[in-house]
């Protein structure tokens, strides 16, 4: 390492983000939080709040809210990459998703404003079982979705960060778009019988109507918006197009991708699909 950074970590409290914060500092390196309740609050919809996140930052790992696929979202994020680069955050790293349109233009946005930038083109994450929107469904026994046979090759948010503090610290990535995926194809299915054999539970995956699921949803409370948004990233975007392997990991940190059995077993071990035990 040269001289430490100052590096800003969007969504810093996150899924990927946290783990991106762990390893910049592993490394020695200092990393500001950019959220909503950071000590310097960061706020996608509030523009206002960019500029002191920025000062003194050095690289900037960008991870957009709540989703690339959302109205605005390439707008946002290239407004953000035109501030970072002018006020001297140089390297600027994306975490983006695979064969959707919406993140290419999130990506060209970002790209079009110079810097040193690379993009992260991730798959589903293995976490989302784990730590997102799957997890209360996995420990009410069954997972519904509106996606059937499709596969997809999770992966696995840890080697997300570890490719993401890897560019961030060392660069030498300028321009190069990374196809992170794990190293197995799986369908929702089969990802839901993996964690019912690691945790000794009975867990269903059923096949659901799009309309039906979007009305679950509602009926839970989600926003019309949100709601939308998972029923196009499900509908759409999980069409078969993304059933293939991606090699950026390897590229990245010279060695294989996690398997999603890798992040079940941890997982089932850490309690967190033990329903009552939640914490
Ligand atoms: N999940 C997947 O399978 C997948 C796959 C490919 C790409 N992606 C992309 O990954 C990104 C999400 O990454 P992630 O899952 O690591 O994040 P996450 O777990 O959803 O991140 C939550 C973080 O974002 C912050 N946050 C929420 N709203 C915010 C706002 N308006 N402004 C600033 N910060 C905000 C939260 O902190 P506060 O509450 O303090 O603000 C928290 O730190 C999305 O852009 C998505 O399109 C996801």
């Amino acid at each position: 390492m040269t001289s430490p950074l100052l590096t800003l970590v969007l969504g810093g409290t996150g899924k990927t983000g946290r783990r991106v914060v762990r390893r910049m500092a592993d490394r020695g390196h200092r990393v500001r939080i950019g959220s909503r309740n950071a000590g310097i609050p960061f706020d996608w919809n509030d523009a206002a709040t960019w500029q002191p996140a920025l000062a003194g930052v050095d690289a900037v790992y960008v991870s957009y809210q709540p989703d690339l696929a959302v109205p605005g979202a390439p707008e946002a994020i290239g407004a953000f990459a035109e501030l970072a680069v002018h006020t001297g955050a140089r390297r600027l790293v994306l975490l983006s998703g695979r064969g959707e349109p919406e993140a290419e233009a999130c990506e060209k946005a970002l790209a079009a404003r110079g810097g040193e930038w690379t993009v992260l083109r991730a798959s589903f994450f293995a976490q989302n079982f784990s730590e997102g929107d799957f997890l209360g469904p996995l420990l009410d026994g069954e997972l519904a979705l509106p996606v059937g046979d499709v596969e997809e090759p999770f992966v696995d948010a840890d080697d997300i960060a570890e490719v993401a503090a890897t560019v961030l610290a060392e660069g030498g990535h300028t321009g190069r778009t990374y196809d992170l995926t794990g190293p197995r194809l799986l369908t929702f299915a089969q990802a839901a019988h993996e964690i019912a054999a690691a945790t000794g539970r009975e867990i269903g995956y059923v096949t659901v109507p799009a309309e039906a699921y979007a009305a679950e949803l509602a009926a839970h409370g989600v926003p019309t918006d949100v709601t939308d948004l998972l029923t196009y990233l499900f509908t759409e975007v999980l069409d078969g197009r993304n059933a293939r392997l991606g090699d950026g990991v390897r590229q990245v940190l010279g060695r294989p991708a996690r398997d999603f059995a890798d992040h079940v077993a941890e997982a089932a071990a850490s309690g967190v699909w033990n329903p009552g035990a939640a914490s």
